[in-house]
């Protein structure tokens, strides 16, 4: 087994209230604040099925065992409609479980009560497809004491979506704080599955962190978090450490995202029993499958099927993150040991094994579920049906100077290039191209990027490997068994020399949307770019 590699970190200790100040020098390309008087308000018209406000605040979560630890936090209150609508998770700084329904009409009224003047944000839905002017653009973004109100009807299929801030510049800092939440959409579909529910229906949130002797998060973003991404030496599940969970002999439904800012998990079960994946991103499979293991990248969510019948009270398994390569460091150490800087904090490098959640069998309860042969229809793409199906859209992953680029670009607020603009309603096909950078100081053969485009479920038709660079097929052999590749997903892992190929309905309705790495600090670095849907 490879030795795990040991990421330095240069980070400062601070508070949350402070932490954006150390993202300084890397923000220059975006002043916040310019945008709070556009900010919607509510529609009269807008009859909502469910109201609900969420506002972005401080609080202290009970983490570690001492002293509290300074979060921000999502506060949630149903105005109107369905009271069990948001299920706040007890002692966790994570926002409240959103439950919506396909069909439902929502306005959600975002309150920003951040500290500091510089903290404006928005509240993105990832994954749902919903108007671009509901989507939490960066352009978007109110400051604090401004509010911002969502009314959208939720046309997605039934699945395990989130919710975070999406200010640029500083998404990463205010995601690492506290702000995220689940978002949990049903429908008629999903209702029609004999999959557990009620207690049996369990959401994970894998996250990282640092803390320091004070049980404060550490957080701050140089040259080095901002090139390779921000790395936590603490799994916390559902906003807790060291967590574990007493479960029945009975089976359950994992619903697990990948909440962490950059860390990627090889998900698999301790004593080798395979696991069998029911969902993605955008909802249900077709049917079930199973894997000895499954890679999950930030942003990316998945659910399993976790049968406990037949186990005796006592037995434990847990949920590990096995070790892998080729993420980073492709190819051997660069320059990872050569800087020296106050506070180093040492976190397990991506690819390292690691312990996340401990289950153990509680008490023997008889089940009479078992594992459906099918899940729900889905409906599948025809590549050849794209307008672009003799010469898919390209978008190469590329770094320049410690800087990634797409297509050679980085962020600009209100930018579209030539090659940005889609037709609405048309059928497409991406290829999503990380490429080499010969020549770079560091990771010249690159890094895993989880790709994640907005407004749209995709799904994903080939992967290919470039073959002119040996030393990357190792790495990719200890992950590519784990890609769940059959279901809708609106992110996606990017191996280093790999392109991945997509197919995507884009929106219906004209506006602008962001594409971008969901590695947040890359994507507040500027690994992000607008596209454009035209009528
Ligand atoms: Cu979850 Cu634009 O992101
Ligand atoms: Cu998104
Ligand atoms: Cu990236």
């Amino acid at each position: 087994m490879p030795k795990p590699i040991l990421r330095r970190h240069f980070l400062k200790t601070t508070g949350v209230a402070t932490a954006a100040l150390l993202g300084g020098p890397l923000l220059a390309a975006c002043s916040p604040g310019g945008h709070a008087l556009s900010a919607p308000t509510a529609d009269p018209n807008f009859k909502p099925d469910l109201e609900v406000t969420l506002t972005a605040t401080t609080a202290e979560a009970a983490i570690l065992p001492g002293t509290a630890t300074k979060v921000w936090t999502y506060r949630g209150e149903v105005v109107s409609g369905d009271p069990t609508s948001l299920m706040t998770i007890p002692n966790s700084y994570l926002g409240p479980i959103l439950r919506l329904r396909r069909g439902q009409k929502v306005r959600i009224t975002f309150a920003n009560d951040l500290p500091g003047s510089e903290q404006e944000s928005i509240i993105h839905w990832h994954g749902l497809q919903v108007p671009a002017a509901m989507d939490g653009h960066p352009r978007d973004a109110v400051g604090p004491g401004h509010t911002f109100v969502y009314e959208f009807e939720v046309t997605d299929r039934a699945g395990t979506y989130w919710f975070h801030p999406h200010p640029h510049g500083l998404t990463a800092t205010q995601v690492n704080a506290g702000l995220a939440g689940l978002l949990i959409v049903s429908d008629d579909e999903g209702d029609a599955t004999a999959l557990p529910a009620g207690d049996q229906d369990v959401a994970l949130v894998i996250q990282d962190r640092v803390f320091d002797a004070d049980n404060q998060f550490v957080y701050g973003i140089d040259m080095m978090t901002a090139m390779m991404g921000f790395l936590g030496d603490t799994v916390l599940i559902n906003g807790r450490a060291h967590e574990s969970l007493g479960l029945a002999t009975r089976a359950y439904r994992f619903r697990i995202l990948n909440g962490s800012n950059a860390r990627i998990y090889k998900l698999a079960w301790s004593d080798a029993t395979p696991l069998i994946v029911l969902a993605t991103d955008g909802g249900l499979l077709e049917a079930p499958i199973e894997r000895s293991y499954v890679m999950l990248a930030p942003g990316e969510r998945i659910e399993l099927w976790v049968d406990f019948s037949g186990r005796k009270t006592g037995d434990e398994v847990k949920l590990v993150s096995q070790a892998f390569s080729g993420a980073e460091n492709v190819g051997g150490g660069g320059m990872m040991g050569g800087h020296i800087m106050g506070g180093a904090t040492y976190a397990p490098g991506v690819g390292a094994a690691q312990d996340l959640l401990t289950l153990r069998v509680e008490r023997q309860e008889a089940d009479t579920l078992s594992l459906p042969a099918t899940l729900t229809p889905l409906a599948r793409l025809d590549p050849t049906e794209a307008v672009n199906a003799a010469q898919p859209r390209i978008i190469t992953i590329t770094q320049q100077r410690m800087q990634w680029k797409l297509n050679g670009r980085g962020f600009e607020m209100d930018a579209v290039a030539d090659d940005e603009r889609v037709m609405a309603g048309t059928l497409e096909l991406w290829d999503i191209v990380n490429d080499v950078n010969p020549g770079e100081m560091m990771d010249p053969l690159g890094m895993a990027h989880p790709f994640h485009i907005h407004g749209v479920q995709f799904q994903v038709i080939a992967r290919t490997l470039r073959d002119d660079y040996p030393e990357l097929a190792p790495g990719y052999a200890s992950v590519n068994e784990g890609f769940i590749d059959t279901g809708w997903k609106d992110t996606v892992l990017v191996m280093p020399g790999e392109t991945v190929r997509l197919l995507l309905r884009l929106p219906e309705q004209p506006g602008r949307f962001v594409y971008h790495c969901h590695n947040l600090e890359h994507a507040d670095a500027g690994m992000m770019r607008n596209y454009e849907v035209q009528a």
